[in-house]
């Protein structure tokens, strides 16, 4: 077996991919869309996260501590949104969903959380903004495999 060209191959589509779903994500129309490329979006979001995000996800993103724990309510405590964390493990639509209408579509009936909904309290643009400031805080590997999730899920 020659594995070496397979492997070249392999790691060749790999970087293939990734690359075309950054494109991909750059490419996306600018409304409903969250670019960390975009100085000014991201500079919105950064003002946005602190006046509605930072409470409970961090100042520098790192979420609350022991995050990975259920508090004596119950209820688990605020996750990182910096590449520690899984927020880099959902899709932009996902994302976007969850800030606007909160988790309720994605957990059981009767799920306790603390995470709010924003719909009656930011604008769309305003949470894809937010959105942008969380991504341009993540490695470029992690937002290359990010964008590839999010090109999957808008298949
Ligand atoms: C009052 C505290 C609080 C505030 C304020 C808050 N969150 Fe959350 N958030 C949470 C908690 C707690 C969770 C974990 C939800 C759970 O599993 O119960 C969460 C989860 C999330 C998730 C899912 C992350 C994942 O990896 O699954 C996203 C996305 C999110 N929050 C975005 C935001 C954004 C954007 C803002 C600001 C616009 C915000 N949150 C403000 C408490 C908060």
């Amino acid at each position: 077996m020659r594995t070496k060209p397979v492997l070249a191959l392999l790691l060749a589509v790999a970087v293939l991919t990734g690359g075309a779903a950054v494109l991909y994500d750059r490419l996306r129309p600018a409304a409903g869309r969250a670019d960390p490329a975009d100085a000014r979006q991201v500079a919105l979001g950064r003002s946005i996260y602190a006046a509605h995000c930072a409470s409970c996800h961090g100042e520098r993103l790192q979420g609350q501590p022991d995050w990975q724990q259920r508090k004596p309510d119950g209820k688990l405590p605020a996750p990182p949104h910096d590449a520690s964390g899984h927020t880099w493990h959902h899709a932009d639509r996902q994302l976007f969903e969850i800030t606007k209408h909160g988790l309720a579509p994605y957990v059981p009936p009767g799920y306790r959380t603390d995470m709010p909904a924003y719909e009656a309290v930011l604008s769309d643009a305003e949470i894809w903004a937010v959105l942008a400031f969380i991504k341009s805080s993540w490695p470029p590997e992690i937002r290359a495999r990010q964008a590839a999730v999010s090109a999957r899920a808008a298949r």
